[in-house]
C-alpha cells in the first residue's frame, strides 16, 4: 500500500475524478453547539461511504448485491444523539490504543501510566472518551480514482492517561475499483504507545437482517491470542488447530459459535462467542488477504487487507436487539468486526509486537476493505436487465 499524500486537501480541494462523487452535510449538533458533518462519498458502481466527523464514525456503507441491489451493510444509528447516547463502538475511529490495557496501566521508559478506566479493571479502546467521542477537523479528499475525507485530531498530553500530544490524521476513501481504504497516521512529541483501527460492524446481508451465523468466513491466521476472564491476553500464542478459531479454509461462523469451547464463553459465558486477537499469517503492503467473509444471500463478499500483525474477530456478542437505523434491531450475533490492529495489551507484554511510538517517529496503519458480489447468471438486476444481455 503506498503512502501518497499529495492528492490530499490542500492540494486538492475538491472534485473526484470521473465516475467518484463526494459531498458534505450537516448531521447533528453536539451539545456545545459545535456542528457535526457527515461526508458522503463513492464510486459509480454503487458503493458509498457516509463518515461522520464526531468519533471519525462510519456511520453507512452502501455495498451493491449479487443482482446490483444496495444495502447499508454496516451497523449505526440516524442520528448523532444516538451516538452520544451510548454506542458499542458502531463504525467509530478507535484509539489511543484499541482494545484492553490490562488494569488501566503500563510501564514506558520506567515510568508507570495509569489510564482512565472503562472495562471492569481495564482500559478499552481509550477510555471512556477515546477517539471515539471527540469532534474531528475535516476536509475532502479527492483524487482521479478515489474520493474520501480527512480527519484530524490533535490529543493532548495525558488525555485518558497517555503521555504525549499526538497528531492523528485518518482518512476514509473508496476507489472507482470498489475498496473502501482507511489510513492511519500518528506522531507524538513525547515517547508513547498507540494502536488504532475501525470499529466497524458488518453483517453483509445488510444491517438489521437475521444474524450472522451463515456467513462464510476465512482467516489467514495460524494463531490466536488467547484472554483471561476480563479479555486480556495470557501471553500464550495458541495455535488455532482443532480449535472453533480455524478459520483458515472457509467455514461458517455459526458452526464455529455451536462448538462448546472454554476460550468462546471466556468471552461470552452464556451463548460463547468470538473476541479474540487473531495472529495474522501475513500482513503488511504486499500481503494477502487477511480475511474474506462471503454472505451466500446477497452474494456479497469482502476481502480486507492490513499493515497490521492482528485482527480482532469479534462476533457481536454484546449486541442485544438494540434499535439502529431505520428502525431496525441488532440482534445478539447480529454483526461481526475485523478491527485490524496491534496486539491487545502489547504495553504490557514484552513478547508481542511493539506498540512504542517514539517522541518525532511516525505511526501508520492501512487497511482496505474490498468488496465484490459477482453477478449471478440469468437473475435481473435492479434496473431490469440480466447479466445475459
Ligand atoms: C471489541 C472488544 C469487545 C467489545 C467490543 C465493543 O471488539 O474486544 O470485547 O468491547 O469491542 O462492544
Amino acid at each position: 500500500m503506498s503512502d501518497d499524500r499529495s492528492d490530499s486537501l490542500l492540494s486538492h480541494p475538491l472534485a473526484p475524478g470521473p465516475g467518484l462523487s463526494l459531498a458534505v452535510r450537516r448531521f447533528g449538533t453536539l451539545g456545545t453547539g459545535e456542528a457535526v458533518e457527515a461526508y458522503t462519498f463513492g464510486n459509480d458502481r454503487g458503493l458509498s461511504a457516509t463518515v461522520l466527523t464526531y468519533g471519525g464514525i462510519l456511520q453507512s456503507l452502501l455495498v451493491p448485491d449479487a443482482d446490483g441491489s444496495l444495502d447499508d451493510v454496516v451497523l449505526g444509528f440516524d442520528t448523532l444523539d444516538r451516538y452520544v447516547e451510548a454506542s458499542p463502538y458502531f463504525g467509530a475511529t478507535i484509539g489511543r490504543f484499541a482494545n484492553r490495557i490490562a488494569g488501566g496501566r503500563f510501564s514506558l521508559d520506567g515510568v508507570e501510566y495509569v489510564l482512565d478506566r472503562n472495562d471492569g479493571p481495564n482500559n478499552l479502546h481509550g477510555g471512556p472518551e477515546g477517539l471515539d467521542r471527540r469532534l474531528w477537523c475535516a476536509g475532502p479528499v479527492a483524487g482521479p480514482d478515489h474520493a474520501g475525507v480527512e480527519l484530524a485530531y490533535l490529543s493532548p498530553d495525558g488525555e485518558m492517561g497517555f503521555p504525549g500530544t499526538v497528531a492523528i490524521v485518518v482518512r476514509y476513501t473508496v476507489t472507482r475499483a470498489g475498496d473502501l481504504r482507511i489510513d492511519y497516521t500518528a506522531t507524538s512529541d513525547r515517547n508513547t504507545v498507540i494502536n488504532l483501527t475501525n470499529h466497524s460492524y458488518f453483517n453483509l446481508a445488510g444491517a438489521g437482517i437475521g444474524t450472522i451465523e451463515n456467513h462464510m468466513l476465512t482467516l489467514n491466521a495460524s494463531a490466536f491470542t488467547p484472554v483471561d476472564g476480563t479479555l486480556i491476553p495470557t501471553g500464550e500464542i495458541r495455535d488455532v488447530a482443532g480449535t472453533p478459531l480455524d478459520f483458515r479454509v472457509a467455514s461458517a461462523i455459526g458452526d464455529g459459535l455451536r462448538r462448546a469451547d472454554e476460550q468462546m464463553f471466556r468471552v461470552e459465558p452464556d451463548d460463547g462467542g468470538y473476541d479474540h486477537n487473531m495472529v495474522l499469517d501475513s500482513h503488511g503492503p504486499t500481503g494477502a488477504a487477511a480475511a474474506r467473509v462471503f454472505e451466500p444471500g446477497s452474494g456479497r463478499a469482502l476481502e480486507m487487507f492490513t499493515t497490521e500483525p492482528g485482527v480482532q474477530f469479534y462476533s457481536g456478542n454484546f449486541l442485544d436487539g438494540i434499535e439502529g437505523k431505520g428502525g431496525r434491531r441488532y440482534p445478539h450475533w447480529g454483526a461481526f468486526t475485523l478491527e485490524a490492529q496491534r496486539f491487545p495489551d502489547s504495553p504490557n507484554q514484552a513478547a508481542f509486537p511493539s506498540t512504542r511510538l517514539p517522541a518525532g517517529g511516525r505511526y501508520s496503519q492501512s487497511t482496505v476493505y474490498r468488496f465484490t458480489a459477482p453477478r449471478r447468471p440469468g437473475r435481473p438486476r435492479a434496473d431490469g436487465t440480466t447479466a445475459d444481455d
